[in-house]
């Protein structure tokens, strides 16, 4: 049942605001706001912990890679991040004392299995983020933090991906918490940013017919670069992997300041360059990459807040405004405009958006 909508991709970017109020009702006490402390365990490997090593496969990984700079940011905890076809076969140095986070929607994929194996082997403690509680991960993990996405159809993942931000994100804050980096107020003022992460999004859904027809000209090229930075860099790649699965454009998501260092030589009138860049601390870098793509003919779509697309001025070829919000769950909100920009481009080009060719939901070879 695709409850009215085209796809099923379609109906789980717009379940989104709802599956990821459950799962942050899960990890989050509304009245305080706090973190609820659900597992003792938990907080006790987080507190001894010397790192923690995170590791998945494809949009489950960039998570985990949007994970590594809150768990640096609010527990001060040095992270190491691969993708688990790499990490297993890596001989990686695991820390006497450190935790290993594995981030998977079934809970299936071969190689983050695999990853989960070696990390244990190493006398890793790990933690599962799975959204298939009964799922090989969730039963080999030494402690499990379900999502609550409910059934994912579409192969390409999206309310599965904001779940797992909606879970790490209050683990992160309860590791910090944990390792004496996050107080009280600090808590508080982070989880009752997050409880209004569904609340920004409803809001953020309703510019879709906008969405829609930006994607029909973004539809039209051949390459898309995505460029972003710090937590929002993750959400470049994820947006470059949205577009190539579902619509079959060419895409690459870089880091911003990456660019310059070779990318820029792709710039020119054809290559649609789209920048993600809320009014944050980075907000002044980005946008000066995205000024250098612009000095080269290059055409910018800027998906940022009304204070980020004001100062932007008008030059850029089109703007998506984002509700503002607190810099600490900007990714959750950012991941909505680029899930429908691939969804529309999809549409446009008349592929298979729910079944896209050469791929499988649940890769389970390795
Ligand atoms: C992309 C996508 C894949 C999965 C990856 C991991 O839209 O869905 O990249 O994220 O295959 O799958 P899980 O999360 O089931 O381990």
């Amino acid at each position: 049942d695709k409850g009215g909508h085209s796809h099923y991709m379609a109906k789980e970017i717009h379940e989104q605001p709802e599956v990821i109020a459950h799962t942050l009702a899960y990890y989050i006490d509304p009245a305080k706001p706090a973190v609820r402390e659900r597992d003792v365990k938990l907080a006790k490997a987080f507190a001894e912990a010397t790192s923690l090593t995170v590791s998945a496969c494809g949009t489950a990984f960039y998570a985990g890679m949007i994970g590594k700079y809150w768990f640096e940011k609010l527990a001060r905890l040095p992270v190491e991040i691969d993708v688990a076809s790499e990490l297993r076969y890596r001989d990686p140095v695991y820390p006497k004392g450190g935790m290993a986070l594995f981030i998977s929607q079934s809970g299936e994929t071969a190689d983050t299995l695999a990853a989960l194996r070696d990390a244990k082997a190493h006398g890793q403690t790990t933690i599962a983020v799975v959204n298939v509680p009964e799922s090989s991960i969730a039963r080999e993990a030494d402690i499990v933090l379900p999502t609550f996405a409910g059934p994912e159809i579409g192969v390409a993942s999206t309310k599965a991906f904001t779940c797992q931000l909606a879970a790490l994100a209050p683990l992160a804050i309860a590791a910090g918490k944990a390792r004496g980096f996050v107080d009280e107020a600090a808590e508080k003022k982070l989880c009752a940013a997050l409880l209004e992460a569904p609340r920004h999004i409803v809001e953020f859904l309703k510019q879709e017919p906008k969405l829609r027809q930006i994607a029909q000209g973004v539809a039209k090229a051949r390459d898309v670069l995505y460029l972003g930075r710090g937590a929002n860099y993750p959400l470049a790649l994820e947006g470059a992997l949205k577009l190539k699965e579902i619509s079959y454009i060419h895409a690459e998501g870089y880091a911003a300041g990456e660019m310059k260092h070779g990318p820029i030589a792709l710039i020119d009138e054809n290559v649609p360059v789209i920048v993600i860049a809320p009014h944050d601390a980075l907000y002044e870098k980005t946008v000066s990459n995205m000024q250098e793509v612009m000095a080269r003919g290059g055409k910018v779509l800027l998906i940022s807040d009304k204070t980020g697309l004001d100062a932007a001025g008008a030059q850029v070829w089109k703007a998506v405004e984002v509700p503002a919000a607190d810099p600490f769950i900007t990714p959750l909100l950012y991941a909505v405009p680029v899930q429908l920009l691939a969804y529309y481009a999809a549409v446009a080009k008349g592929t298979d958006v729910d079944q896209p060719r050469n791929l499988a939901k649940s890769v389970t070879v390795e």
